[in-house]
């Protein structure tokens, strides 16, 4: 055990080195030819720049279009050029949908124009994530005109840009230039609103997304508890109003922490609590709103062990964790005016000699007792301490809690929604809002009171499945059990939304679901009354 703390130590030294930029990387790589981990590619970004109008054409030009006529609307627009684009895009059929692109060569002065449809006005982050995808590895400036967007439109699209950015294959070595970029160039004449926006908001989603995406995208032998915390402290580092606490298994074993200790009782990487507040200036009192993540940074299934076909995918298992992370991170370096901490449960789940076993009962810190059915049932046990934490810690005004539960949530939803559980419709309403609003959506499903039935154990308080029933609700019923009934708190089931493959607007890996669908959430939080709440089945 000594030898291998020493060797998590040199790999974690490297990890926490290569998270942080510049320089230090040098230091990672040199670190890592002793530990023999793989060091990820430091991301390249493209600086975004607003100005009142476009320089000379040179390079892509990127235009998003709701209707034909938006084409006459770009200030001093080459005439011909602008006849050129309406005949090619006739001659397409391109409609101007939402999310809809045409890529042209051989107009003008640009190497590239792609038309990109509008859809309605909600949609210009999205059209400009299936945008930046597009043209993501193009070296040249991008040059987007934007007379036809309001100032919200323009700062949406351009953090959609940054989004569409994002690159997974983090461990290529080989056909990635580490050329800087060309800036992506934003021209219009409400460039200054547009660019009070974008920065006010929009560029800390960047990089939160990209901060959540690339925790879940790397793998375990990378991200484990320790190394989740050490990039959770870099990502902050600096920031105002945050505040950083973090348990280890020995001030876990203090509180009583046994179901959330169980889940790591098989890995050689040890297990952690972290807790980040962030309080912005003017939030309104009341307590803080929670946000409580699933953070299994490796879910082999434990004794209860998975099959081997995708079991990689278990890397992602921390995505809720990740997620309530990034959405702390958007709203810190965005300074919203927002009282917000997230918890991160982080374990792994692996099998040993010394992992739990299916049978094992165990104490939460609430003093429940719950059997151990399936050792591959183990998010909801980690949850279960961390809920009782918070409670118990904070004081919270709500509580969600994010999770990759169950794959059962999928058999309901399929890629579409994510799953939302509440007694309190009222918070309810507002996750639903705020994924209508961020176009991360989320359906409700039921937490009917008979679930508690399929949960009894013949030995303990509960155990922690069932042997049949709706397992994404017997799943949130679980977790459900470790709250307080007159405390406002829902549970979001994302295991169907967090990780897939590629598609128009992201590459193969973590979609980084939660953290817009969150940071709006938490900014138009509107106090939901405690009581016990009936909702919800
Ligand atoms: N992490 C899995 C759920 C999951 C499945 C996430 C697929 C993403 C994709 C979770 O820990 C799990 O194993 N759930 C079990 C629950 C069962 C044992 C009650 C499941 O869904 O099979
Ligand atoms: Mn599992
Ligand atoms: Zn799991």
């Amino acid at each position: 055990m000594p030898v291998n703390r020493r060797l998590n130590a040199i790999a974690l030294a490297a990890m926490i080195a290569a998270c942080a930029p510049g320089p230090l990387l040098v230091a990672a790589q040199a670190q890592d030819r002793v530990s023999g981990s793989a060091v990820a590619a430091a991301p390249v970004s493209r600086a975004v720049l607003f100005e009142a109008a476009a320089a000379d054409p040179a390079g892509v030009l990127v235009l998003p279009l709701a209707s034909l006529t938006d084409l006459s609307r770009f200030d001093g627009f080459d005439a011909t050029v602008r006849t050129q684009i309406e005949r090619a895009s006739a001659s397409a059929g391109f409609n101007y949908g939402a999310r809809q692109t045409l890529s042209l060569r051989g107009i003008g002065a640009w190497d590239r124009i792609l038309l990109v449809g509008l859809g309605d006005a909600s949609q210009a982050q999205w059209s400009g994530a299936v945008a930046g995808r597009a043209v993501q590895s193009e070296a040249t400036a991008i040059t987007v005109l934007t007379d036809a967007l309001t100032p919200e439109q323009a700062a949406s699209f351009a953090t959609g840009l940054g989004l569409g950015h994002y690159r997974s294959d983090l461990y290529r070595t080989s056909g990635r230039s580490t050329a800087a970029p060309g800036p992506v160039v934003l021209a219009g004449r409400s460039a200054e609103a547009a660019r009070a926006l974008y920065e006010g908001r929009g560029a800390a989603l960047v990089e939160a997304m990209a901060w959540t995406r690339d925790i879940s995208n790397e793998p375990a032998n990378i991200v484990y508890p320790e190394v989740f915390v050490e990039r959770a402290r870099a990502a902050f580092a600096g920031l105002d109003g945050v505040s950083i606490q973090v348990l280890d298994v020995p001030a876990m074993e203090r509180l009583g922490m046994g179901s959330l200790l169980a889940v790591g009782r098989g890995s050689a990487r040890p297990p952690r609590l972290l807790v980040v507040r962030y309080q912005g200036t003017g939030a309104p009192q009341g307590g803080p709103i929670a946000l409580v993540g699933k953070g299994i940074t490796f879910d082999s299934g434990g004794i209860s062990i998975k099959p081997s076909a995708g079991m990689g995918n278990m890397k992602m298992d921390m995505s809720g964790a990740a997620s309530v992370t990034g959405a702390v991170l958007a709203l810190a370096r965005s300074r919203a005016p927002v009282d917000v901490v997230a918890v991160a449960a982080l374990a792994e789940n692996m099998p040993d000699g010394a992992a739990t076993r299916p049978g094992d009962v165990l104490t939460a810190m609430n003093g429940k007792t719950i059997e151990v059915i399936s050792t591959d049932a183990e998010g909801r046990l980690v949850l279960a301490d961390a809920l009782v934490w918070v409670e118990r810690n904070l004081d919270p005004a709500a509580i969600v809690d994010v999770a990759t539960l169950t794959g059962a949530v999928g058999g309901a939803l399929g890629n579409d929604y994510a799953g939302l559980f509440s007694r309190h419709d009222a918070l309810a309403d507002q996750l639903d809002a705020a994924g209508r609003s961020t176009g991360e959506r989320l359906w409700r499903l039921p937490l009917n009171p008979g679930y508690s039935g399929i949960l009894s154990s013949p030995i303990a308080d509960l155990q922690n499945t069932g042997a049949s029933g709706p397992g994404a609700s017997t799943g949130a019923w679980f977790v459900g059990e470790f709250v307080s009934r007159d405390i406002p708190w829902a549970h979001l089931d994302i295991a169907n939304m967090a990780y897939g493959a590629a598609n128009d607007w992201k590459p193969v890996g973590s979609a980084g679901f939660g953290v817009r669908l969150l940071e709006e959430f938490v900014r138009n939080y509107q106090p939901v009354a405690r009581g016990e709440a009936s909702g919800g089945g």
